[in-house]
């Protein structure tokens, strides 16, 4: 793997601005649309919600955020993964998406106001095989993750709720994926859940001589996934449940896992991480990025207590009180390192 150098001299400085300039736009852009959509349709408010006080100020959350995108960027310089490869900006492909993230928002609104969150379920297709959890508007987002317009609409969305910080987030677990696949021959990394691809598209450009697969429920996710990583002569994408990964034993160097355990139950959980142990090698590594929880940064345990009330995200408080490490070295996954990194948490573990 070519990475690893650290970058030098009159390019760096170019990247560098260009790193800046476009970051600088991506949170005033999202956290517009957040102020925006807070404003259009605001969250209910509930009677036993924690003090305004006990919430951190959006100044305490905007260093927070400068803090993620210097990390972010001294990667980068570093030589640990490439720059992001959509630093350019296409302004009609941004105001298209803006314009399907405002059309979506009254829609979003009413479920929320009506508390409606089993749309999903109740419109299924009886002989599509999901699990019954699945079948909810999680966020109370249109169509769960069952159609092309919400597969479209997610990174918007969820940008927007980081205020452009998502994807720098998601390129923390790079680092320690990284070093582990720079030891290796043709490594092989999948990534479980790999929803719209956004994981895999950083891996598969950083990371060039890496076979990447990707496993999701949701065929709309994985058609947006498929034409985002085209661009790097594609991965194996596949449709199927993780509790069930249709992978070999000990056959894989490395398993990613973002942003997902938080929407499980918790015994799906425990059957996916056995399924993630299962399918590493002996040595492989697990990097798991998810919402931080209660204890790690203080400062965010009233917003962490508040997301799941205002979002449907009906496992998120079970999520919050189970003891990730427990629950991996349970498989045979040792954890070999915690950081957070803005509202994310990541572990890496290595199968014993
Ligand atoms: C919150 S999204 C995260 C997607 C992506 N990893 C990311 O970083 O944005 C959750 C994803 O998990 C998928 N999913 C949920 N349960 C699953 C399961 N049991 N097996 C495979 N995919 C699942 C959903 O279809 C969705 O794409």
């Amino acid at each position: 793997m070519d990475l690893q150098q650290p970058r030098t001299g009159a390019a760096t400085l170019v990247e560098m601005l260009a790193y800046g300039v476009s970051h600088g736009m991506r949170v005033g852009w999202f956290m517009s649309h957040y102020l925006a959509a807070a404003r259009l349709a605001p969250r209910a408010r509930w009677r036993d919600a924690p003090d305004p006080k006990s919430l951190p100020g959006s100044r305490a959350i905007l260093r927070d955020l400068a803090a993620l995108l210097r990390r972010d960027w001294d990667n980068i310089r570093a030589g640990r993964y490439k720059p992001p490869f959509d630093l350019a900006v296409n302004p009609a492909r941004a105001l298209r998406a803006s314009a399907r993230f405002f059309a979506d928002l009254p829609a979003v609104h009413l479920r929320r106001r009506a508390q409606e969150t089993q749309e999903i379920f109740r419109s299924g297709d009886p002989e599509a095989a999901y699990p019954r959890y699945y079948l909810q508007n999680f966020h109370h987002q249109t169509d769960g993750y069952l159609s092309r317009r919400s597969a479209e609409l997610y990174d918007f969305q969820v940008e927007t709720l980081f205020s452009g910080g998502a994807d720098a987030m998601r390129r923390q677990a790079l680092v320690p994926l990284g070093a582990h696949l720079r030891t290796l021959e043709r490594p092989r990394l999948l990534d479980i859940a790999c929803g719209t691809g956004r994981f895999l598209a950083f891996a598969s450009d950083s990371f060039a001589d890496v076979a990447v697969a990707g496993i999701d429920l949701s065929l709309p996710y994985l058609g947006q996934a498929r034409r985002l990583l085209g661009r790097w002569g594609g991965a194996c994408l596949v449709a199927g449940n993780a509790e069930t990964l249709p992978f070999a034993d000990s056959s894989l160097d490395a398993v990613s896992c973002t942003y997902l355990f938080h929407e499980l139950p918790r015994a799906v959980r425990a059957r996916i991480t056995a399924e993630m142990a299962r399918v590493l090698k002996p040595g492989g590594l697990l990097v798991f990025l998810d919402s931080i929880q209660p204890g790690d940064h203080p400062p965010y345990d009233g917003l962490v207590e508040r997301f799941p009330r205002s979002l449907h995200e009906p496992y998120f408080a079970d999520y919050c009180a189970q003891d990730l490490p427990a629950l991996f070295s349970d498989a045979g996954l040792s954890v070999t390192l915690t950081e957070r990194a803005f509202f994310s948490k990541l572990l890496a573990a290595k199968k014993q």
